[in-house]
């Protein structure tokens, strides 16, 4: 069969531009190896090279050297020394390393520290101000809302986030809203309590 047929347009060769493209292929990595440096797409494909990541954590501002794959828990944690923001499944099924990313929750084990970058992560490290509990902190103590304490962290951002959203109006609410935070020793009752103590503080800002 003729490699003409077919071809895309009159006059094209395939088997002259195959042979004229595996010639230019196989030119530049030469050129590369000749001038003893990596090429830039062999850096840029390792994954494990550090790269500078600025991250807002509590109004101040890190820069840090991670691995672009770095989840924001690991970088507060690993990274920042924060760690108050617990590991409880890297999942996220368990709601524990839940943070406000510009004052929405999310799942910092889920969350790419690069895709947080120029933006506010509030941590439980950062809610006491002058000396005082965030309420929800106040709240937690005071319902007696945590046994081992593991989930609390995740369970005490969520809440306030519960609260901002609008969801803490009804015990059924907070429930359902609340009900991405798993709490293994059952302290749900006292969470609800504490959910409603400190909604009314918290709204009226
Ligand atoms: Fe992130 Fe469990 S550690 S959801
Ligand atoms: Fe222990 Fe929640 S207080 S798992």
């Amino acid at each position: 069969m003729s490699d003409k047929i077919n071809s895309p347009r009159p006059g094209f060769d395939r088997r002259a531009f195959l042979t004229g493209a595996a010639g230019t292929a196989v030119a530049i990595p030469l050129t590369a190896r000749a001038a003893n440096e990596p090429s830039q797409a062999a850096v840029a494909q390792d994954p494990a090279a550090p790269v500078q990541v600025t991250l807002r954590i509590n109004g101040e501002s890190r820069t840090l050297a991670l691995d672009a794959r770095t989840t924001v828990l690991d970088a507060l944690r690993e990274h920042a020394g924060l760690t108050g923001s617990k590991k409880g499944c890297d999942h996220g099924q368990c709601g524990a390393c839940t943070v406000l990313l510009d004052g929405q929750r999310v799942l910092s084990c889920l969350t790419l520290a690069l895709a947080a970058e120029g933006r506010e992560i509030t941590t439980i490290e950062g809610l006491a101000a002058g000396g005082k509990l965030h309420p929800m902190q106040q709240a937690f103590i005071d319902q007696d809302a945590f046994q081992c304490g593991y989930c609390t962290p995740g369970q005490i951002m969520s809440a306030i986030a519960c609260v901002h959203e609008g969801h803490a109006d009804s015990d059924d609410n907070i429930r359902e809203y609340m009900s991405g935070n798993i709490c293994r020793c059952a302290a749900y009752p006292n969470i609800v309590a504490a959910v409603k103590q400190a909604a009314p503080e918290i709204l009226k800002g």
